[in-house]
């Protein structure tokens, strides 16, 4: 931009010294890497690159940053408000003073704010960070920016709408400036931030001028509080929140009842880095997270409704909300939403590390269910937040999140995106995680698991069993997951819980192949389980579609639906044959497209953003799948299952229909199917 306003003399060392940076850049890039990346990072690199979208901003950590030569002495930038933020605000960024605006003029955001030699270059990092997907050996930007936006987001910058004179001359404006305004959303990350003024686009950035220093105004302040469940009984709830201080604080719920919470962090050294290749998470991508606060609310009753607030007098307390307790296991009836590969989107207009396209249409239908206080949980399946090694958008992640996940629990999975990392003990040898290697996937969303990096647990909700396991960690013969599941489903009272749902991050079927290959290895040893423990269904992610199975076990159908008038498919599981498996990792992540048509066992492929609402009595179970954008249901199917006699426990259908005429049941039975 102001380039062209600067001395001729620097503007053409400027192009100098670009070229010279052209001409390294492609020699550097030449077929192979001289400098030797082991073969296995090499690999993830490329499949990172292919299911990514690597964008130029995504490797703007391997740009030489300079001082732009000489900026024009008018230059400013502007923002309001410009400290005291709120802890959710849309901020305006002003930049004034500009001669000839460009295209490629851009605003980064980002924190912390450090000295001024923070925001250059950083040599010494030239070997570094593959898993940005580019293998040239440029040196780094230091901070990886938070996010940002081209100036052409206003289209008066460009055309120089709002003029400013600078300069008269008789009378007569002789020197004349541009300026343009952006709107940056900001959430409370703790840390201060600047909004910095960049010329070059993202190829070759220089810095034009920086803002000061913004401040939230309490970055203490507790926030993103999500609900868990530990146990299968309804009565206690987990609140897990984040806060910038240490000390411990406060659930309140129900009629005064007071919890204290337990404090916990993780640091850049729980980070996982190989001596040659460090990772996003131990280095540009680290952002301190502050503390997180977890406390269990206790002495609940199941299905019920109760209000609580978090936080202390000394940093202060959250808003009031509301929260659902799950039905308890061995009840009659639960309503849930699942799906998985859901992550981020900004609310701006912004380019981020890493942005998944669908999450907020997801997020935004995903609340209008949870605020008709029909569902008693959720569960997500692995692939949160693809933070992957740029820790403040766990932040992000758990802000958009909150409007569901502070009413009712938020069960996980594990997924690549959170676990997976070369030399970390990850089944899959990729640096999908960044460097986090599960550390803030766990601290953020502590399961019911047995202990640390054992992400596998199982769960009950009113007639449903739920086995959730880690497809990032061994899961082989004899393994300790393996001998967990096997006992875990083994174990299981059919009377009490009839249905068993089986759950992890990648999938056993799809019909979209390439990179998303199933691990044939993962189903010859888990497959077998499933048919053993009479799984009823298997609900996977990681492949970004909807993809439903017949009866299935083996590559082979052995039970079909059958199908009503309205398309809804029928499984009858009286009689058990197999598992029916579905892929439902459509929740946000660019969708996939069916490579594959021509699987018999494939009865519904749909490529749509949208999750799934399930619905479980002791007789049924339905599901259907929901476009997020329409609302609509494009995909139904229920199965059902007469009780045979082993499994009836008259005892639990007393208990379970207390008080209820047996032909009320059968109505409200014959109202459920009609629903359908
Ligand atoms: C990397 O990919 C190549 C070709 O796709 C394959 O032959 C090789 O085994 C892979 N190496 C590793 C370590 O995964
Ligand atoms: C900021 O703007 C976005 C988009 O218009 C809106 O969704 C959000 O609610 C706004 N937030 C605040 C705090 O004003
Ligand atoms: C600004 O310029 C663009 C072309 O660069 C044009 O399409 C647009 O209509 C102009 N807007 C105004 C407000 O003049
Ligand atoms: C149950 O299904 C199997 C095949 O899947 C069949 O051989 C058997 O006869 C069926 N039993 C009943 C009672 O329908
Ligand atoms: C899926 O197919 C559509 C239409 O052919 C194409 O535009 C899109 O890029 C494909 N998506 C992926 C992830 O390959
Ligand atoms: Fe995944």
């Amino acid at each position: 931009m102001s380039l062209k306003g600067a001395p001729h003399s620097s503007s053409s060392s400027w192009d100098l010294k670009t070229s010279i940076l052209l001409v390294f850049f492609l020699s550097s890039s030449s077929p192979c890497f001289s400098w030797s990346l082991p073969p296995s990072i090499v690999n993830s690199t490329e499949q990172h690159r292919h299911h990514t979208f690597i964008s130029d901003f995504r490797v703007l950590t391997r740009r030489i940053l300079s001082e732009c030569p000489d900026p024009n002495p008018f230059l400013q930038i502007n923002v309001t408000p410009d400290s005291n933020l709120a802890d959710e605000e849309n901020v305006t960024v002003t930049v004034s003073g500009v001669f000839v605006p460009q295209k490629d003029d851009w605003v980064a955001m980002i924190s912390p704010v450090k000295n001024s030699n923070d925001v250059s270059r950083c040599p010494a990092n030239e070997l570094l960070y593959a898993e940005t997907g580019d293998l040239s050996k440029l040196p780094l930007l230091c901070h990886y920016p938070v996010k940002a936006q081209y100036m052409s987001n206003d289209p008066d910058y460009i055309n120089c709408t709002k003029k400013e004179c600078k300069k008269y001359k008789h009378g007569k404006c002789v020197k004349s400036t541009c300026s343009g305004s952006l709107r940056f959303h900001v959430i409370n990350i703790r840390t201060d931030i600047e909004f910095v003024f960049f010329a070059g686009g993202f190829e070759t950035p220089c810095v034009l001028t920086r803002s000061n220093p913004l401040n939230f105004a309490n970055p203490n302040q507790p926030l993103y509080g999500h609900l868990s469940s530990i146990d299968s009984t309804g009565t206690s709830m987990r609140l897990t929140w984040v806060s910038g201080d240490k000390a411990p604080q406060q659930v309140q719920h129900g009629d005064g009842k007071t919890q204290i919470s337990q404090v916990t962090t993780f640091s850049q050294d729980d980070m996982k880095s190989r001596s040659a290749v460090p990772s996003p998470a131990k280095d540009f991508g680290w952002h301190d997270p502050g503390f997180i606060h977890s406390a269990v609310m206790t002495g609940l009753r199941p299905s019920s409704t109760f209000s609580y607030r978090y936080g202390s007098d000394s940093v202060g307390w959250s808003d009031q909300f509301q929260f659902k307790t799950p039905p308890a296991g061995g009840s009659d009836e639960l309503n849930f939403l699942v799906y998985g590969d859901m992550g981020k989107a900004p609310l701006d207009a912004s380019v981020e590390h890493y942005i998944q396209p669908g999450s907020l249409a997801v997020i935004g239908a995903l609340t209008d269910e949870v605020n008709s206080g029909k569902f008693d949980s959720i569960f997500h399946i692995g692939d949160l937040s693809y933070s992957t090694g740029c820790l403040v958008e766990w932040d992000f992640f758990l802000q958009l999140i909150s409007p569901i996940a502070s009413q009712v629990s938020y069960m996980t999975a594990v997924g690549n995106h959170e676990r997976d990392y070369p030399d970390s003990g990850s089944v899959y040898i990729t640096t999908d995680s960044g460097g986090e290697c599960g550390v803030p996937y766990e601290t953020y969303f502590p399961m019911p698991t047995q202990a640390k990096d054992k992400p596998w647990y199982s769960i009950e909700q009113a007639s449903v069993h739920f086995t959730i396991i880690s497809t990032e960690h061994d899961w082989s013969e004899n393994s300790e997951q393996y001998e967990w599941m096997r006992n875990d489903m083994a174990s299981i009272d059919r009377s009490k819980t009839p249905w068993l749902i089986f759950m992890g991050h990648r999938p056993m079927y799809t019909s979209t192949d390439g990179i998303f290959s199933v691990d044939k290895k993962f189903v010859e040893a888990v497959e077998p389980l499933l048919l053993e423990n009479k799984v009823d269904l298997s609900l996977f992610g990681h492949v970004h579609n909807y993809e439903r199975s017949c009866a299935i076990y083996d590559g082979k159908c052995k039970a079909m639906p059958t199908t009503d008038e309205n398309g809804g498919a029928t499984y009858d599981n009286s009689n058990y044959s197999a598992p029916v498996q579905a892929v439902i990792g459509m929740a946000g992540f660019t969708l996939d497209n069916f490579t594959n048509d021509g699987n018999s066992w494939s009865l519904r492929r749909i490529s749509k953003f949208g999750y799934v609402r399930g619905h479980a009595t002791r007789e049924e179970i339905s599901f259907e799948f929901v476009n997020a954008a329409t609302m609509e249901v494009e995909d139904r199917f229920r199965i059902l299952k007469k009780q045979s006699a082993e499994y009836v426990d008259v005892s639990q259908i007393m208990t379970g229909f207390r008080g209820i005429a047996a032909d009320e049941v059968e109505r409200d039975r014959a109202t459920d199917r009609s629903e359908l």
